[in-house]
């Protein structure tokens, strides 16, 4: 199964379509400020969370499969006056010259990894890349909604309509949604439509993307076989402890 390569119309409508998506920014700074210095954010992408986070002083680092994401990044970086050292890898094959006080995974990034031994590979390999006193933190989420009811199966819904402010083009982007609820994967499949101001079609692409999720005990197993410690949850991007309520768990980890 391969991981989906985040190019085209998906790379350039990234930032659109995540736009207001999570409230997360502060959260992670938060959680960097426990361990300062050097950090490694993996799968950065376009800089979503990497620029702002750069723009208040943090050192950090990107890594990504993607060199059109990468390249979206140095544009972003570029135009808030940054220019952050940035690794075109894949994150189950990373190999950097230096250690990191913290490596961060933002966006649900490493639920991308629906191999179990890319994702025990991935999780060896931010070990290896992990100073003595260093933190990991994983971000991720368990599909309840779609979990506890049929109905969004196989269903095209509408999850963004925005207009462009630099051409007033109309972006839509739908979605749909199957799940395997016994391999745990989610099958993604997004359409992009750009529209010029006239309602013409200018662009339209279709794609197919898999994620795996993990339920908090055996992510919680994941990172102990790893090797990792000290293992805390917080849900909702917020510091309370994952718990019932909540579908987004990012977990925090020490060697
Ligand atoms: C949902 S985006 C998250 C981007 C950013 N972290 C954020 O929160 O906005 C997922 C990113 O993971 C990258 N990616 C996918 N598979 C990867 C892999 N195996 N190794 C490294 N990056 C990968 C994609 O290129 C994409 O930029």
């Amino acid at each position: 199964m391969q991981t989906v390569n985040y190019e085209g119309l998906e790379a350039k409508l990234y930032d659109l379509i995540w736009e207001n998506e999570y409230d997360d920014e502060a959260f992670y700074s938060w959680l960097l400020s426990e361990k300062e210095g050097k950090t490694l954010e993996v799968a950065c992408g376009t800089g979503r969370i990497l620029v702002p986070l750069c723009q208040q002083g943090w050192d950090i680092e990107g890594l990504d499969a993607s060199q059109t994401m990468l390249n979206l990044c140095v544009q972003n970086a570029k135009s808030s006056g940054l220019n952050p050292i940035l690794h075109h890898q894949k994150m189950e094959e990373m190999s950097l010259p230096e250690k990191y006080n913290t490596i961060f995974l933002p966006g649900f990034s490493f639920q991308l990894l629906t191999l179990r031994k890319e994702a025990d590979q991935a999780l060896t390999n931010f070990r290896n890349h992990l100073n003595k006193n260093g933190q990991l933190i994983i971000s991720t989420f368990v599909p309840w909604s779609s979990l506890q009811s049929d109905e969004s199966e196989n269903t095209w819904r509408l999850r963004k309509n925005t207009i462009r402010s630099e051409d007033n083009a109309q972006i839509l982007c739908h979605e749909a949604v199957a799940t395997a609820r016994q391999e745990q994967l989610l099958t993604i499949w997004n359409r992009y439509e750009v529209l010029s101001p006239e309602g013409k079609l200018l662009e339209t692409e279709l794609r197919r993307m898999y994620v795996r999720w993990y339920f908090k005990n055996e992510f919680l197993l994941l990172l102990e076989k790893a090797g990792f410690k000290n293992i805390e949850t917080f849900g909702d991007f917020s510091s309370e402890p994952a718990g019932e309520e909540h579908s987004l768990i990012t977990y925090r980890a020490t060697l």
